[in-house]
């Protein structure tokens, strides 16, 4: 007994030891929004809870401080490098020292326009394109149901961080939908840099320069909850006057909705630390991951559920069943 004590002691030892040996290292973006933080979070946590060393960087939405950052990884000998780049272009030289370190990089949330031409262990992110298909395949059929289809509407986008994926797929995604409904006609586009402060001035700006503006698409919901306090500010019903369409839904968002003030949002999940742990339990045991691109499934909530998002028709989710269960 007192020898499989021992052995079982032993054995816990080398495991903690083995395990407080290795180093993952995060460089991220900033804090600039609720999804950010509940991402910086979510990966924390994970990979705390294994007992693995944490290595963390907060590049204040710089891309100098996130090269100094991964620099620095390098020269401390970290085991894995988790990344996620402010904008897309610009990593060519530091990721290429990277894997010239031979250390594996996981690309996290935004991805590098250089993704094809390097080495990466695993990759998760959301589908941007997608999700600006979905905001503005959610707003046509809203406008539908209102019995609005045949009105001209002026809509008024707040775009995320200028050259970051995040910002160019959901723009794409969507002129992609709008360039086929007529009625809903973009009359100003310009980026809030995905913050509640920038998303609130900007949408004052536009409210001061156009008369009629019935609908806001916001690259995300930080930038929508800011706006409606300048749209509350001209005298408008946020809502009601102007439609009001994010991206990622965080509770803040369903609290909008349910308020009344915000229409929709399009789910961009945050909580991507079970992800990371469960690719760098498989690439310590030797997996080989692939290349693919993963992308979370994801929804979409309103007030009332039931509207079609999607080409392929899923329908829209009641904010307010679901809020009980949101983690961020
Ligand atoms: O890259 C993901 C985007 O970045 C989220 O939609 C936004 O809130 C964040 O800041």
């Amino acid at each position: 007994m007192k020898r499989l004590l021992t052995l079982a002691l032993v054995l816990c030892m080398v495991v903690g030891v083995a395990s407080a040996e290795v180093t993952i290292a995060f460089s991220q973006i900033g804090q600039e929004s609720d999804w950010r933080t509940a991402n910086t979070d979510s990966v924390k946590k994970a990979i705390e809870a294994e007992g693995w060393n944490y290595v963390y960087d907060d590049a204040q939405q710089k891309q100098e401080n996130q090269v100094k950052a991964l620099r620095n990884f390098i020269s401390q000998n970290v085991d894995y490098i988790l990344f996620t780049g402010v904008v897309s272009t610009g990593w060519d030289e530091v990721l290429k020292e990277v894997n010239e370190a031979e250390i594996p990089l996981i690309l996290l949330d935004r991805m590098p326009d250089n993704m094809d031409d390097i080495e990466y262990a695993a990759a998760f992110g959301g589908d941007f394109v997608e999700e600006g298909r979905r905001m503005a395949i959610w707003t046509k059929n809203y406008v539908e149901k209102l019995g609005r289809s045949d009105e001209e509407l002026n809509v008024v986008i707040l775009e995320g961080t200028t050259g970051a994926d995040a910002a160019t797929g959901r723009q794409n995604g969507i002129m992609e939908i709008l360039k086929d409904t007529p009625n809903l006609k973009v009359i100003a586009s310009q980026t809030g840099n995905f913050t509640r402060a920038e998303g609130q001035a900007v949408m004052e700006s536009f409210l001061k320069a156009h008369d009629k503006i019935d609908v806001l698409l916001a690259h995300n919901d930080d930038m929508a909850l800011g706006a409606i306090e300048s749209i509350k500010a001209a005298g408008k019903v946020p809502g009601k006057d102007i439609i009001i369409v994010g991206c990622d839904s965080p509770k803040t968002a369903f609290d909008a909705i349910i308020a009344g003030e915000m229409n929709a949002t399009i789910e961009c999940t945050p909580l991507y630390g079970p992800f990371v742990v469960d690719a760098l339990k498989r690439l310590m045991a030797g997996e080989d991951l692939g290349r693919e691109l993963i992308h979370p499934e994801e929804s979409c909530f309103d007030a009332e559920g039931g509207i079609v998002f999607t080409l392929d028709g899923k329908l829209s989710e009641k904010a307010a069943d679901k809020i009980g269960e949101r983690q961020y």
